[in-house]
């Protein structure tokens, strides 16, 4: 995957774009939607825009704001299993569709998606589970 690639071509702005649209959608999501904050939708969606230009751009507002990611431990109080991965990548796919243009860093950047998504299943059935894809997470 070509970071400095995806993040020329995104941009800031992109990547906004991105995590907004995804959120519109998590936001009306009847799974996943009732795992994030209630009042703090704007919240969620900084953190993950924060988080992505920090990937994929070395931004350092993440870090600044709420340390290192450690996405797994982040992620341990929601229960996330196979279902839970599908939909939010079905919903990061459909976010993705509407505001990535390039279907090369659509594909790219879906691959990472659903790798990360895929190492937070933290129920049961994720014995097969691999290693980290992501050095941040
Ligand atoms: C597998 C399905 C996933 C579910 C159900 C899920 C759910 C959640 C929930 C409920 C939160 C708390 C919302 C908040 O207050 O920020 C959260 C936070 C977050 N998620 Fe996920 N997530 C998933 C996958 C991912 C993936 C694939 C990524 C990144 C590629 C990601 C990145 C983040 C980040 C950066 C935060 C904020 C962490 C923080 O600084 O507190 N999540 N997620």
């Amino acid at each position: 995957m070509d970071e400095e690639l995806i993040y020329a071509t995104l941009g800031e702005a992109g990547f906004a774009e991105l995590t907004r649209v995804f959120y519109a959608g998590v936001r009306e999501d009847d799974l996943i939607g009732p795992m994030y904050p209630e009042g703090d939708w704007a919240g969620a969606e900084e953190r993950l825009r924060d988080f992505l230009l920090f990937r994929f751009g070395a931004d350092q507002r993440y870090l600044e704001k709420r340390g290192h990611p450690r996405l797994r431990g982040r992620h341990l109080p929601f229960k996330i299993g196979v279902a839970e991965r599908d939909r939010w990548v079905q919903l990061m796919g459909a976010a993705a569709d509407e505001v990535i243009a390039d279907p090369g860093i659509r594909a790219s950047i879906m691959q990472f998606f659903s790798q990360v998504a895929d190492f937070l299943r933290n129920q049961p059935e994720d014995a097969e589970q691999s290693t980290s894809p992501c050095p941040h997470a």
